[in-house]
């Protein structure tokens, strides 16, 4: 120990699921920190840890993952990313999804208050904006230690689906997607650009046609449900990990990197009252460093206020099944 110039990095993985294993996976192959799989289900996170372990072997990757029912093992995290949860099911009421996802981020709230309470946190679990704000109220962490993936996920599919269109790398496109993570979420054709050029200018030039960016948006905005159709059983789980991953990766590392990331907002961006909304978000060595206001189009802010009015109700829901 005397030697150890710095100690490894500590991340703890709550849920092991398809994401959650797929995180665990991604934490490995990067040599991320030595990782915590937490899960309620005996023996899930036992067998995928070592699973994993085995696989380490082949990469020659010395680090730990150790598979766990035990919230104590979270202790001294310095990352927490949350997938715990269940998926909505056939039948299954939003108010049902509401109750049991919710008294899954009081428990996770309380065990991070208790084990991890300095943690920078990121919740992917659903329904997304209004569980990160639940997942604050119950960890009583500050604005700066938390947020939800959401829109670097919805900005990685718009790019994908950008590419493929133009029939161009992706490196040549960037994309940015603001809103709740929900059908009214907000892709900004001013700010995403292929080859330099912004999509407003593409379709002022004719090398996009009107139809095609709408049908490109509309694409965006039904990425998960177009997953969820093809596999019928879960959800996507590659690109929500790698999303998640790249907002552990800025913060670890210091990046300053700007994202778009559900962050707490009280008034800017048109909300009238505090809530959790994806925004462009700089990560950092101090979490959130920065939420930068852009100018929208009337709109794009026409659309904002779409996606604020839907996590609005998602809070209010939240308030009259008693959670806050
Ligand atoms: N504490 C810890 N883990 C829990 C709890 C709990 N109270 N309740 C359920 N879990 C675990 C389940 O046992 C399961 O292993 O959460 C895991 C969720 O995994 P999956 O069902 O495979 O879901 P996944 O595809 O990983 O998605 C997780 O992220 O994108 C969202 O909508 C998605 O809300 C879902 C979440």
């Amino acid at each position: 120990m005397r030697f150890l110039a710095q100690k490894k990095h500590k991340i703890a993985l709550i849920g092991a699921g398809n994401i959650g294993g797929t995180l665990a996976h991604l934490c490995l192959l990067k040599d991320l920190g030595d990782i915590v799989l937490f899960d309620v289900k005996e023996g899930l996170p036992q067998g995928k840890a070592l699973d994993l372990m085995q696989s380490a072997a082949l990469d020659n990757i010395d680090c730990s993952i150790l598979g766990t029912n035990d919230y104590k093992y979270i202790e001294g995290a310095n990352i927490v990313i949350v997938t715990a949860g269940s998926p909505r099911k056939p039948g299954m009421t939003r108010d049902d999804l509401l109750n049991i996802n919710a008294t899954v981020m009081n428990e996770v709230g309380e065990a991070i208050k208790t084990y991890c309470p300095t943690a920078f946190v990121i919740c992917v679990t659903n329904p997304l904006d209004a569980m990160v704000y639940l997942l604050q109220h119950s960890s009583g962490l500050p604005d700066n230690q938390i947020i939800g993936m959401a829109g670097v996920l919805d900005s990685s599919r718009f790019r994908f689906f950008l590419a493929d269109h133009f029939k161009v790398s992706l490196k040549n496109v960037d994309a940015f997607v603001l809103g709740g993570h929900g059908d009214s979420m907000v892709p900004l054709t001013q700010l995403s650009h292929v080859n330099g050029v912004s999509l407003e200018e593409h379709v002022l030039q004719g090398t996009l046609e009107a139809n095609d960016l709408a049908a490109l948006i509309q694409r965006t905005r039904m990425g998960g449900g177009e997953i969820v159709n093809l596999l019928k059983v879960g959800s996507a789980f590659y690109a929500p990990a790698a999303s998640a991953i790249c907002m552990a990766e800025a913060v670890l590392f210091d990046q300053h990197l700007l994202v778009s990331a559900a962050s707490k907002l009280y008034a800017s961006y048109g909300v009238k009252r505090p809530m959790f909304l994806g925004v462009p978000t700089v990560l950092s060595g101090l979490g959130v460093e920065k939420i930068i206001e852009l100018p929208l189009t009337k709109e794009e802010q026409e659309n904002l206020n779409i996606s604020i009015k839907a996590v609005e109700d998602q809070i209010n829901d939240l308030e009259r099944l008693g959670f806050i």
